[in-house]
């Protein structure tokens, strides 16, 4: 911000009369400057998305959820929060989560939202036409919410929450997408990853395409090491302002290991 500051005040075109009256030269800003302008306009950026974001999900809650008895948009970052690694519930917007499907023929697949809260983005991947939506979430209140949230909406034959931990999770393999969106530490990561990776590979689906979705901060070094998956696209959310990664499955034989 500083930064920003002195080279708006360094030059006289905006102000008139300041510091270059007396050089009686216009100082260009350092590359040092421009970086740091860039840097600082980026920042006010996402906090404007951010700002934006807790209005619209405000304006939702109030006049779309709360009528209907439903709950997604309001956050748990800490409160309720039992388990150690857990970095809390907020929610995947439907604009986001459509725009990260848009990139794959996520039609006609089935989906699992590792890390799901209160159910949320089950229900839109549901909603945007994949064939069969699951979620898994340890905390039992963000898991009783989603399964109001599912009832009420009367999705129950495609839409379903169930309670685990994903490390615990044995049925990996029966899906086509995993989403993930920042749900946890990176060694919960890396084990979660694994699985996914050793459960496909036990039951011999691995010719059949998958896709594994990275929203906002992942362990990326363990999906990059089970060698399972390759890097599709990297690119930023356009409404909450990180990015996100979509990895696609590469046909892999039964005797490759995780190195
Ligand atoms: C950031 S929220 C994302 C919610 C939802 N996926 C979305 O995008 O709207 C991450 C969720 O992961 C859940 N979570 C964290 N650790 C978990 C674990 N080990 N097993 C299952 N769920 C977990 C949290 O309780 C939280 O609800």
């Amino acid at each position: 911000m500083n930064s920003f500051i002195t080279f708006i005040s360094r030059d006289s075109r905006i102000w008139g009369k300041n510091y270059s009256e007396y050089t009686n030269t216009i100082i260009p800003p350092t590359k040092y400057e421009f970086l740091n302008i860039f840097k600082t306009i980026n920042t006010m950026k996402t906090m404007l998305l951010r700002y934006v974001r807790l209005l619209e999900y405000l304006y939702h809650y109030l006049f779309w959820e709360f009528p209907r008895g439903l709950d997604f948009s309001i956050r748990a970052k800490k409160r309720g929060i039992t388990l150690e690694g857990n970095h809390g519930y907020a929610l995947t917007s439907k604009k986001a989560l459509k725009n990260i499907l848009s990139k794959i023929p996520y039609r006609k697949l089935s989906f699992l939202d590792i890390g799901s809260g209160k159910g949320g983005v089950i229900c839109y991947a549901y909603e945007l036409g994949c064939e069969r939506s699951e979620g898994i979430e340890y905390e039992e209140f963000l898991h009783t919410i989603a399964q109001k949230n599912i009832k009420i909406l009367e999705y129950n034959e495609h839409v379903k929450s169930t309670k685990i931990d994903a490390r615990d999770f044995e049925r990996y393999a029966e899906f086509d997408i995993y989403f993930m969106f920042n749900p946890f530490d990176p060694d919960i990561y890396s084990e979660v990853v694994n699985s996914i990776f050793k459960q496909n590979k036990a039951i011999l689906h691995l010719e059949r395409e998958k896709y594994l979705i990275c929203y906002g901060d992942a362990n990326l070094d363990a999906v990059n090491k089970t060698k399972y998956f390759e890097l599709l696209t990297e690119q930023k959310c356009p409404y909450r302002g990180n990015l996100y990664r979509i990895y696609k499955s590469i046909f892999i034989s039964t005797n490759d290991s995780i190195v």
